[in-house]
């Protein structure tokens, strides 16, 4: 089977290609390219029976008519989020959708926390003091995380994995979801309002859906405790970001991490260095010396890519050979 792999970066061309050396997939040939896929850059599919796609790219109705139109069948999605995808119109068409559900769950756990000790702890600012002999510590305080707090929204393979790192950092833990994980002996499960009012630190790690589109909002914020720390490397939307800078300019967080955000679609993954910023809210989230932001790179480790590129393979190989994954949507 050939596929047409959009949106290649060396990391991910490193990765593949040692599997496809040195692992049982001789069934597949991958042409490897540069672009996005998108409304415009989906023809380029033409006479692939598959494409693989990661979480930045637009897979909205155009996209998937198109991809159909070209004999596209199989879409495989190198990430575990599909939020990007319209399902629906996949199924209309008789495609198919394979994803990898749960990569490295610590991998974006352990980026949570690194965002949470960075944005507290100011290691941002601390790092480039210090490079310039400024060995001062005006403006370095931070709170101890032992003893507080941590409320987590969403306690699925990356929440559970964010949980037990505070546990381990002699948190209380808190935690939000309409199916508790049994595996978490430690947590407390309480209702949505009841985890904003107790969380000194507030970490999502839920899926974006119709249902909780704009979760924090000026509301759920207001029913935070002051000085809370929010942690986000779930998906953008689900933080209304306009509410959000407002809650800092009015001094309601202590600190804020930001890996995932509403406008990053065109920016992420894309070095933007010589160019203006377009999206005025990015530049506004930046200007604030308590927030900290990366680029969706919770997912961004060796054991995390090596997994994603031997389920994706994996994947493309059980729809050759007519069997199911598993990972199908
Ligand atoms: P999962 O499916 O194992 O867990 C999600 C949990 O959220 C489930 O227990 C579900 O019941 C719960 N949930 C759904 N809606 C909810 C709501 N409204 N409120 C509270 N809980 C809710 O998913 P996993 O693997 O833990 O991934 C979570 C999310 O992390 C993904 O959907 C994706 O958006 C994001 N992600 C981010 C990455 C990054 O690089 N920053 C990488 C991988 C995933």
């Amino acid at each position: 089977m050939n596929i047409l792999f959009f949106g290649t970066k060396s990391y991910d061309k490193q990765f593949f290609e040692e599997l496809l050396k040195n692992g049982n997939y001789h069934d597949l040939e991958i042409t490897f390219i540069e672009p996005n896929l998108s409304s415009e850059t989906a023809r380029l599919a033409d006479g692939f029976e598959a494409v693989c796609a990661f979480v930045n790219m637009d897979l909205s109705e155009k996209t998937v008519r198109t991809l159909h139109k070209c004999g596209v069948k199989l879409i495989l999605m190198r990430c575990a989020g599909f939020n990007n995808v319209d399902l629906d119109v996949a199924k209309e068409c008789g495609m198919k959708i394979m994803r990898v559900p749960g990569y490295s769950p610590e991998a974006v756990a352990e980026h949570a926390m690194a965002l949470v000790l960075t944005a507290d702890r100011h290691m941002h600012k601390a790092y480039i003091k210090c490079r310039e002999n400024n060995f001062n510590l005006a403006g370095l305080m931070g709170v101890n995380l032992y003893g507080k707090t941590a409320g987590i929204v969403g306690t699925g393979k990356i929440g559970a994995a964010m949980a037990r790192i505070c546990h381990g950092f002699g948190m209380r833990v808190i935690g939000y979801d309409m199916y508790p994980n049994k595996s978490l002996d430690f947590m407390e499960y309480v209702d949505f309002d009841h985890l904003l009012a107790e969380a000194d630190l507030i970490s999502l790690h839920c899926p974006l859906t119709e249902e909780n589109y704009h979760l924090i909002n000026k509301d759920t914020i207001s029913k935070m405790k002051d000085g809370v720390m929010l942690v986000n490397t779930s998906r953008g939307a689900l933080i209304k970001t306009d509410d959000l800078i407002q809650g800092i300019r009015d001094g309601k967080f202590f600190a804020v991490g930001l890996d995932v955000y509403e406008e990053e679609t065109g920016t992420v993954y894309e070095d933007m260095s010589d160019r203006i910023l377009e999206h005025s809210t990015m530049a506004r989230l930046l200007s604030f010396p308590n927030v900290m932001v990366t680029s969706h790179q919770g997912f961004f480790t060796v054991e995390a890519l090596e997994a994603i590129s031997r389920t994706t393979l994996d994947n493309a190989l059980a729809y050759v050979e007519g069997r199911e994954s598993g990972n199908e949507l």
